[in-house]
Order: structure tokens, then sequence, then C-alpha cells
């Protein structure tokens, strides 16, 4: 007996926005912005089969095809969060402290919940919801010491066949006992854990260092090994996020010429090797992130909430270094994107710079999947690619209703919903082809 598998097909009608291709300047940007006012895209089997013009593709349906139309939204790529932690998404707004002091006074006590894997199901199935109600779709997730924890959340991303990248946190010094593994253990859970999870359906592994000072030197060799043997994995920690910070290291590392030094030398940096923060790079550091082609995940609300300091968006291009931008949940205050490039773009105005609402559109996007490398798989909609985007409102509500209506281009309509944006304006996520988020 034969069996036949109906093909899962999507179509989409409606207003779509995305960027086309990858640039090397800001300056480019605005040049590679496509907009189709009437659109139509075709998903099968949960990549993007066909996508123009709804006048031009529309004989391509047929009559038993239903539509989904989206006249009024504004349809775009899925956004990509390139650092958060989902054992932190109780603790967001942890009053009055920086850092260090916030690591041991808040974020340690929350993670050695996770030692319960009921615990980290239930926020690990909190997590994966309020990322899709935020309309973000992919993230490189932190989560803790404790292997159930990346079970728990690989097994929720799963279900919805979410594009996820995730490690457990290695551990072994400088931290509480019950989050602390060693350099042989976090060897041997992690080789066990991307065994068992990069690859299998959309999920991919991250080695995650938490930062050099809770990690020995045998500890970060350990990990260097791990990616020698497995170089498709990420590498995924934390880098030059707060002055006290780059002290202690320095502190602790006095063999290596600065902090990204310490990573340099462990085998650590690359193509897929993805820093939180870098708020404080030197000259040299800027270098060697450069030439190692590994990334940045920029966490403007981060880095204002823990009072860490203003990250120079504009060194990116100079220096070309790829950037992503992350939310740093529970460090950062928003789940959003939308909230997060309007902190980015006040980050850039302390300095003297602007950012452009594009460019902010490229960094949550396009930009940020190219952070990942996985700019052949996601970041906008070009044909083959996997179908992950959100359909925005962006008059969801009466002073956003007022100010839309006043808007003067379209650039002008998405720098209005960025500033004043958030999951309030996402109407519906799809992943894989799948909507798999209404707003009520
Ligand atoms: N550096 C080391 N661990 C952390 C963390 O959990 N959050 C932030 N923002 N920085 C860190
Ligand atoms: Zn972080």
């Amino acid at each position: 007996m034969s069996m036949s598998f109906p093909i899962q097909k999507t179509v989409i009608r409606g207003r779509f926005l995305d960027i086309q291709s990858l640039v090397s300047q800001a300056d480019q940007i605005s040049q590679q912005v496509r907009y189709f006012e009437d659109g139509l895209m075709i998903v099968e089997q949960g990549k993007i089969r066909q996508f123009g013009h709804w006048d031009e593709l529309n004989q391509h349906l047929s009559d038993t095809d239903i539509i989904e139309h989206y006249p009024e939204q504004l349809i775009i790529p899925g956004f990509i969060d390139t650092h958060i932690h989902y054992p932190q998404t109780e603790m967001v707004g942890a009053y009055g402290e920086q850092l260090l002091s916030w690591l041991n006074t808040y974020t340690f006590p929350t993670e050695l919940q996770f030692k319960n894997p009921h615990y980290a199901k239930g926020i690990a199935d909190f997590f994966v919801q309020e990322l899709l109600k935020n309309g973000t779709t992919t993230a490189l997730v932190f989560c803790t010491v404790h292997p159930e924890s990346v079970d728990a959340l690989f097994e929720a991303a799963e279900a919805l066949q979410m594009r996820l990248i995730a490690g457990k946190v290695l551990m072994d010094r400088h931290a509480p006992e019950g989050l602390c593994d060693t350099a042989e253990r976090a060897y041997e859970e992690s080789k066990t854990l991307i065994e068992k999870w990069h690859g299998k359906g959309r999920a991919l592994y991250a080695i995650t260092p938490r930062f050099a000072p809770t990690s020995t030197p045998e500890q970060l060799e350990k990990a260097g090994q791990l990616k020698q043997e497995y170089p498709d994995v990420y590498v995924h920690t934390h880098l030059s996020e707060n002055k006290d910070e780059i002290a202690w290291v320095k502190d602790l590392f006095p063999q290596q010429k600065g902090y990204l030094d310490v990573y340099h030398h462990h085998g650590l940096t690359g193509k897929r090797s993805v820093f939180a923060h870098c708020v404080h790079l030197e000259e040299d550091e800027w270098q060697c992130m450069h030439q190692t082609d590994s990334a940045i995940a920029f966490c403007p609300t981060s880095n204002l909430f823990l009072g860490s300091g203003l990250f120079p968006l504009k060194k990116t291009w100079e220096k070309q270094v790829k950037v992503g931008l992350g939310t740093d949940i529970g460090a950062g205050t928003s789940f959003s994107l939308l909230q997060t490039v309007n902190e980015a773009y006040k980050v850039q105005q302390l300095q003297g710079d602007k950012l452009s609402a594009y460019e902010s559109f490229y960094h949550a996007t396009l930009g940020a999947a190219k952070a990942l490398d996985l700019d052949d798989k996601l970041g906008n909609f070009n044909i083959g690619k996997e179908a992950d985007f959100v359909v925005l409102d962006l008059k969801a509500t009466l002073l956003q209703r007022l100010r839309q209506s006043k808007s003067k281009s379209l650039e002008d309509a998405l720098f209005a919903l960025f500033t004043m944006g958030d999951d309030r304006n996402v109407e519906a996520t799809y992943v894989y082809g799948q909507k798999v988020y209404q707003k009520d």
C-alpha cells in the first residue's frame, strides 16, 4: 500500500517588507529594501517557494488554495534575537545592581531552580510563547548549567518547529556549588547534548561558557577541544560588558593580552562564535573580532539597565564585524526586538550617531541571520529560505494610529513603529510556514 502525504502549503497575501541582500556599509541598506504593497508568498514544506507581486504570481494559485490576506498589516521576516537567557525570564527588572553584584544577588539564585526539570519545562514553555508573542522566531539562548534545562528548551522549540540555538552553561568557579560543573563534566555533558540536539530538526547547539571569570583555564581548554571536535556547533559567551568585569578578567588571566584573548587563546573565536555586549573592546580586540569573523550581540536594554555602557554600533561597520541585536533577558528589560531597536537608537544618539529605521531593521533580521551564520536559511524572503515571518499591526494603540496617520514615508512609518512598538503590534507569528501565534 502506498502512502501519500499532502504538501503543507501556506499562501499569504499582503504588504511585505524585507532586505534583499547583505551589505558592508550602513548607507547601502536603503538600496536593498524590498517592499511589495500587494505581494504574495507561497510556502511549501516550511520553505518559501514563490515571492513577489500579487498581480504577477497569483496565476500560480489553484481554486483550492486558501489565501490568508493581510491588506493593512506589514509582513516582515521573523525577528532574530542573538542573545537571551531563558532561565532569567522571571527576573526581569531586578533592582539596583550592576553586573557582578546583579549576578550574585539575583541571577544565580534564580538559575539554581533549573535543577528541577519540571521547573525548567514550565519556564521553557512560557519563554517560547513569549518569543513568538513578540515576533521573535529564532534566538541564541543561554540555558543553565543543568543539562535538563537544555532538554526542556529544545523540546519546547521542537514542538513548534522553531529554529533555536542553545546550550548548557559551563561554570566551574566563582559561582554557587549547585551551579558549578567541572572541566570534565562540562565536556562530557556538552558532548552528550551536541550528539542529541545539534542538527535535530531545526535545533542547533552552542558551547556556552558563561564568561571568562566563571571558567578555569582547564574548562576553557575543554570547551576549545569540543569546538575542534564539532566545528559546526556555535560558541556563545559574554565579553567586555562592564569595567569591573574586565579588570577582574585581567587579574584572573594575567598571561593573556586581554579579555578577548582569553577566548581566542582557547580556540573559542570564529565564524560561529557570538560574543554578547562588547561594550568596551580595545583596538586589538576589534581587529581580532574581524580577523576571526566572530560576531557581536548588541544588547541595548541590558547595557542601559545594568549601567554597563554605550555600545559603539558604528564601529561594527568601520571594522567590518558582524553584529545582531540581543534582548539579554533578564538583564535586558523587554522580549521585544521593537523595544530593543528603540533603545539602540537612543544609545547611538548619546554618542552623536544616527541609527536609521532601515539599519535597525537590517540588524534585527538579515544582519542577525548573518551574525548567526544562518543567512542562507533566514533573514529575508528569498526563495528557498525558511518561512518564518511576522504580521505587524502598525496602529495597535490610539497614539500609534494618530502618529501613523501622519507618517510621511515607509521609512518614517517604520521608525515610528520602532520607537513606539512592542508585543501589542504583533498580530500573528508564523514559523516554518505555520501560524504559531495569533493575538487575541
Ligand atoms: N555575564 C555573565 N553572565 C551574565 C548574565 O547572565 N547576564 C549578563 N548580562 N551578563 C553576564
Ligand atoms: Zn547575557
